[in-house]
């Protein structure tokens, strides 16, 4: 499989807005997906093709972050296993059990890491930081649920018992119990950023970075109906991800474009963003060795 970038484009974007109906698509969904009453602080953030960030006073560091991000995936992109092993699943080339491995180390990682930033949402407030704060609370509101998403695909495709298996995997306590030293201290890393890290920071590795997100989940979407009969009901997580971190990436572009205004959080912010990255890239290189498909 040839892609010429796995990053968000303006292209990607049009066309996941019409295939997904993006605002209407709880309306389809066996389960409710969103209340849009909310307040966004961010104007127009949401609209097609939105780069007002490209205005911000730190718009230039902003871009040199996504040239850094869009070097390191063009490098990576002929890896199989990268990004998130979306291109051995839409190829059709992982079996069964090796699709459980991945997908239950998956559980135990990105379905946790955002709900640590209930923790920077309450110091934004204390600190007086309403913006901040409201754009956190919008992420958060965004990734709602998603645990039980992805639970819903865990159940359904590899029909595993919910309570008894699936749950346990998003447990952070359960893999300390488990010494699964590898997922728990990644997630002590993103608790210690939430409570304690700038709020720039927490943009960079949380937000920004989510725009490798979209194009994987899409063609995982398709990989795993084409080949593996995947039923639409257990595919709504990779459905929704095909479109939803369009969006978290510019939550992230827009509080660095604003904020990120020194050369000291610019460092910080940098650092945050490539950590997690490179993390989550060589967490997955790290895997795909361990599987029979990687020792081919
Ligand atoms: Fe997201």
């Amino acid at each position: 499989m040839q892609i010429s970038s796995y990053l968000v484009d303006e292209e990607y974007e049009k066309e996941m807005r019409a295939k997904y109906d993006v605002y209407n698509y709880g309306k389809t969904a066996y389960r409710y997906l969103t209340v849009l009453g909310s307040y966004m602080p961010a104007k127009g953030i949401y609209s097609l093709g939105w780069n007002k960030w490209k205005e911000l006073p730190a718009a230039d560091f902003v871009k040199s972050l996504l040239d850094w991000h869009n070097g390191f995936e063009r490098d990576h992109r002929d890896e199989p296993f990268h990004p998130f092993f979306a291109p051995l699943v839409y190829d059709g080339e992982l079996t069964i059990e090796e699709l459980r491995t991945i997908h239950e180390y998956q559980a135990g990682i990105f379905n946790l890491e955002f709900y640590y930033e209930g923790l920077a949402h309450y110091r934004a407030h204390l600190a007086g930081l309403y913006e901040i704060r409201d754009l956190f609370a919008s992420h958060l509101f965004e990734e709602t649920g998603h645990n039980d998403m992805f639970a819903d695909f865990m159940e359904g495709f590899f029909k595993m018992d919910r309570e008894k298996e699936v749950y346990p995997l998003m447990d952070p306590m359960k893999l300390a119990q488990r010494q699964d030293r590898g997922r728990y201290e990644r997630l002590q890393k993103f608790k210690r950023l939430n409570a304690n890290g700038h709020f720039v920071e927490i943009a960079a590795a949380a937000m920004l970075r989510e725009r490798l997100i979209p194009k994987p989940s899409r063609m995982k979407g398709i990989g795993f109906r084409k080949h593996y009969g995947a039923k639409n009901k257990w595919m709504i997580f990779f459905d929704v991800h095909s479109y939803i971190d369009i969006y978290h990436e510019r939550f992230g572009q827009y509080i660095l474009g604003k904020y990120a205004t020194t050369k000291e959080l610019q460092n910080a912010a940098e650092t945050a963003f490539k950590d997690t990255v490179i993390g989550q890239y060589e967490s997955e290189k790290r895997l795909y060795g361990n599987l029979p498909v990687g020792k081919k």
